[in-house]
């Protein structure tokens, strides 16, 4: 249900640790089993170390034992649309499929719907490699 991922979006996006950009994103898949994964971005004062929402929340849900995501939502601070950036496109290609639904939502709820492949078009992921 939707009304989740965007609550556990909000209570990711509250836990986010980025003293530096002050810029707060929380980010869930919800994986093929139905369980959704929440994730923060996390920031480091050697700034290339942090890792973005998307990277925490699919790290949770493979520690899960999970590694097929279904949908996924994105939030990013009140008026800006916040869309993955280039590696967390990527991050998403390995475990989803080209029509994985995107949501882009800031903290008053959706304000855009994608797909990964809209986002990721010929992308290189696991077949090419034989997986
Ligand atoms: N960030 C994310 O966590 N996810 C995104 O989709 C875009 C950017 C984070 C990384 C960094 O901590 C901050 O936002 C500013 O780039």
């Amino acid at each position: 249900m939707i009304d989740d991922m965007l609550t556990l979006a909000r209570t990711m996006q509250s836990r986010a640790y980025a003293p530096y950009s002050n810029f707060h994103v929380g980010a869930v898949v919800k994986g093929a089993n139905g369980k959704l994964y929440g994730g923060c971005n996390v920031e480091n004062a050697a700034y290339p170390v942090g890792n973005c929402a998307e990277a925490s929340a699919i790290a949770a849900m493979v520690g899960d034992g999970e590694t097929r995501i279904v949908e996924a939502l994105v939030m990013g601070p009140e008026g800006d649309l916040c869309t993955p950036c280039g590696a967390c496109r990527q991050r998403l290609r390995e475990f989803a499929a080209p029509d994985l639904p995107i949501h882009l939502a800031d903290p008053t709820g959706i304000k855009q719907t994608i797909t990964l492949g809209e986002l990721l078009p010929m992308s290189f992921g696991p077949s090419h490699l034989g997986k």
